[in-house]
């Protein structure tokens, strides 16, 4: 897979997500159901999209002890799902036990990648709340070394801290990053924050982007610019 403008998926129902969906009738744009969606439909979601030809990134943030995860990994791979994920903060040892469930008897399975820190944390708020005193980018390129040594894809993170995790953990180490938001458009909730043309030159693998397009007035247009930006 090369690099891609994901769509987040943020609706409440199926119904308002493939009536969002049919208005893109040039393109099949790669999409990511996450936790509303997908607790609303369950797995029915996954497989409709999957069956209108979508690729989906199933952003379910796992975060649980290592038995629990690999169980909850063995069936959510049997959705179809291209890109499922879950917190680095979970350990190593979690990780490994997530790959291992998510594995298929015949060896394939989705691309597996790993949280690190939400792109609405910041330094104070991670320090405050968190009780963890290293900076923020430590901090990311720490869980995203803890990742790649657990066999993992890749990781989720700010395209601030993409280029650094290239650097320490390899090309091939997928970056997907959210906290996108065009030069001229609302930052909302996410404070750390990039446009896609800045994201693609610092070498995100996959831009995730909710709003800038969903709740654009002309959500294809949207999506066309930030494709314009990031990919072409
Ligand atoms: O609307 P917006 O572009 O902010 O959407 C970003 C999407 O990426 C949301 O679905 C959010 O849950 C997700 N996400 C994030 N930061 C992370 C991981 C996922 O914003 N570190």
């Amino acid at each position: 897979m090369g690099k891609d403008v994901i769509i987040a998926c943020d609706f409440s129902s199926a119904e308002t997500c493939l009536n969002f969906l049919d208005q893109f009738t040039e393109e099949k744009p790669f999409v990511k159901i996450g936790m509303e969606l997908y607790y609303a439909e369950g797995p029915s979601i996954v497989k409709a999209l999957k069956a209108r030809g979508h690729k989906v990134f199933l952003d379910l943030k796992l975060h649980d002890i290592p038995n629990t995860v690999k169980k909850s990994m063995s069936v959510l791979s049997n959705l179809g799902a291209d890109i499922v994920n879950l917190h680095a903060a979970g350990t190593i040892t979690m990780m490994e036990a997530a790959l291992e469930g998510l594995t298929r008897p015949d060896g394939t399975r989705p691309l597996l990648i790993a949280v690190t820190q939400l792109t609405s944390t910041s330094q104070e708020r991670m320090t405050a709340d968190l009780l963890i005193d290293h900076p923020i980018d430590e901090v990311v390129l720490h869980y995203a070394s803890n990742a790649k040594k657990a066999g993992l894809d890749g990781i989720v993170c700010s395209p601030l801290e993409a280029g650094k995790v290239h650097d320490a953990c390899g090309k091939g180490f997928l970056t997907v990053t959210p906290g996108v938001r065009f030069a001229d458009g609302e930052i909302g909730d996410q404070v750390r924050v990039m446009t896609p043309a800045q994201a693609k030159e610092i070498g995100s693998d996959y831009i995730v982007v909710g709003r800038p397009i969903t709740a654009a007035a002309d959500p294809v247009a949207a999506y066309r610019r930030c494709v314009a930006e990031f990919v072409d």
